[in-house]
């Protein structure tokens, strides 16, 4: 029957109309839309258009089912057009076309990467690592390590003094040094720690001097320890972070704290690079920190990470490291 058939089609139109409009979402679809549904030659205008051949009845039904669905069309068209303009993007704010880009991720800091290196070598070894203060008293950065006020070996380590009203002896630590004492003067024997951290000296800074630095200082005491095992643990840490057929020199060298005292130098393309500075324990330096230096012997060295790191990564100034330009950053 065409009436039934017709009231059904208003049913049938609305569920299409809507579903269709709601996923409309740009002018050009919503246009579309609007031709579809409400236009001159549209779905529902041709449903309006049939009514002439209905019954008197039936066309009351359905004429006034589908009045009420033209204005029920046209007032969410009218919603969904708002929502489409307000929510359109100015043109040109968004290049589509773009390839997606990587997050920036952070990463390590080359001296912290080279620290990790050197210290995970001797820890595998049976070192401990530890930390020490930056701000250290003089006791601690010289007079327990063999250098009392009046040593000349004081004019080496341009000291960078912490001024307090109440005390002149605070300093920014030359070296990694004074941990040996607060070390010893906390644990006895057998010690064997690795000591990382910042460094600070007065100086002029150039491609292989800067006044802030790292060092990595390390220490061993026991009952008779030998310059043999001095050479033997250096010689090992050598090979783990230059390669297994890296040679090695020691040549004698001269530091307060320790006696004997020696450098060590690596071959490097032909020639020495000195990499750090060694030596046995001193005895006045065991004695300093409560150890009996007639039992006890042991020995010590120091070393620069960020010098290590420029031999390694061809870096030609020790600036760079503290400059904080992402671009030799993220070399690493
Ligand atoms: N502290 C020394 C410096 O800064 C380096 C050093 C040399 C450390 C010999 C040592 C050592 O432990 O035995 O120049």
């Amino acid at each position: 029957m065409p009436t039934t058939q017709s009231s059904e089609s208003v049913e049938e139109l609305k569920i299409d109309a809507t579903s269709a409009l709601r996923s409309a979402d740009s002018r050009d679809q919503l246009e579309a839309w609007r031709v579809e549904y409400l236009g001159r030659k549209g779905r529902l205008t041709s449903v309006l258009r049939g009514l002439g051949s209905l019954d008197i009845e039936q066309r009351k039904v359905v004429g006034a089912s589908a009045n009420r669905l033209r204005a029920e069309l046209e007032s969410l068209f009218d919603e969904r057009l708002q929502q489409a303009k307000s929510a359109r993007v100015p043109a040109g704010s968004i290049d589509v076309t773009l390839p997606g880009r990587k997050p920036a991720l952070g990463g390590l800091h080359p001296s912290t990467q080279m620290i990790r290196e050197i210290t995970q070598a001797f820890n595998e070894m049976g070192f401990q690592t530890i930390e020490g203060p930056e701000i250290e008293l003089e006791r601690y950065n010289f007079d327990m390590l063999n250098i009392p006020a009046d040593h000349p070996a004081r004019d080496q380590f341009d000291t960078i003094w912490v001024d307090q009203d109440s005390r002149d002896d605070i300093l920014l630590r030359t070296h990694t040094s004074p941990m040996q004492a607060r070390v010893m003067e906390k644990t006895d024997p057998p010690v064997r720690v690795v000591v990382p951290g910042k460094c600070y000296r007065y100086e002029a800074t150039d491609a292989t001097h800067e006044w802030q630095f790292n060092q990595v200082e390390g220490l061993a005491v026991d009952e008779g320890i030998t310059f043999a095992d001095l050479k033997g643990t250096l010689y090992e840490f050598a090979r783990r972070i230059f390669g297994p057929s890296r040679k090695v020199r020691f040549r004698c060298d001269y530091f307060p704290f320790v006696e004997p005292g020696v450098d060590m130098s690596i071959d490097w393309n032909g020639r020495w690079i000195e990499i750090m500075g060694a030596g046995m324990v001193h005895p006045k330096v065991l004695e300093n920190a409560g150890y009996d230096s007639d039992k006890y012997t042991g020995f010590a060295f120091g070393m620069g990470p960020e010098r290590i790191s420029m031999l390694r990564n061809d870096i030609t100034d020790i600036r760079h490291f503290f400059a904080n330009d992402l671009r030799f950053l993220t070399q690493f």
